[in-house]
């Protein structure tokens, strides 16, 4: 098969990484989270001693990335949750990981996903796909999720987390998290993660 791109983009915990693993490992395709990306530049910055809202800063951090960054085991705390969304507004930070995101899918082609792949990263993507939820079923889960970490901020601080932080996404001026017009909508609010995964291969497959 030819090596073929696969955009997924959707809001916080809507089920979007555990579908793209999937489709990656089903389709023998290379998998980045991009969202890490995002969240390694906001660790170093935070590092540092440095504010995430401060361009300069950010800019620096994001030329300088490595892959090594990327596997940090503290890149999933609500503090890094915050601060990923506020270097992610800056548009030379935005600038400075599109080659990454680009090369990464060059021999073999990928799944990403993320805010902006199939908009702006891989706008000519074979499969695209957005993936969403209600507020409460996102919120609901990443509570789960926290709890299985043993820690339980509480429903309503995490619901209003992820709400804030959508909120930030979607109405920023540099690549705004937005359906692309020919993404296939998949809400997961009553559908389990089987039933995602059939309906995104079933469009792969088309293409394929
Ligand atoms: O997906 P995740 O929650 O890990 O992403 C963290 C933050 O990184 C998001 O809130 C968003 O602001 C930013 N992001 C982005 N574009 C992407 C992926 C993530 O702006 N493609």
């Amino acid at each position: 098969t030819r090596p073929i791109v696969i955009a997924i983009d959707g809001p916080a915990a809507s089920g979007k990484g555990t579908l793209a693993r999937r489709l990656a490992a089903a389709f023998n395709l290379p998998y980045l989270d991009t969202g890490l990306l995002y969240r390694a530049v906001a660790r170093r910055v935070l590092d540092r001693g440095g504010d995430p809202a401060d361009p300069a800063a950010s800019e620096e951090q994001a030329r300088s990335l490595s892959r090594l960054d990327l596997e940090r085991g503290d890149l999933r705390t609500p503090e890094v949750d915050r601060a990923a969304s506020a270097v992610a507004s800056i548009k030379p930070v935005r600038a400075a990981l599109l080659d990454f995101q680009r090369r990464f899918a060059d021999a073999s082609g990928a799944v990403l996903d993320g805010r902006d792949i199939g908009t702006i990263v891989f706008p000519e993507a074979d499969v695209k796909l957005f993936v969403t939820a209600s507020l409460d079923v996102r919120a609901k889960r990443r509570h789960l999720e926290r709890l299985a970490h043993g820690i339980d901020p509480g429903f309503d601080s995490v619901r209003a987390e992820l709400a804030a932080r959508d909120e930030a996404d979607r109405t920023r001026a540099a690549a705004p998290l937005v359906q692309a017009k020919d993404a296939l909508l998949l809400d997961t609010s009553h559908m389990d993660a089987n039933h995602a995964f059939t309906a995104a291969a079933d469009l792969v497959n088309k293409v394929l």
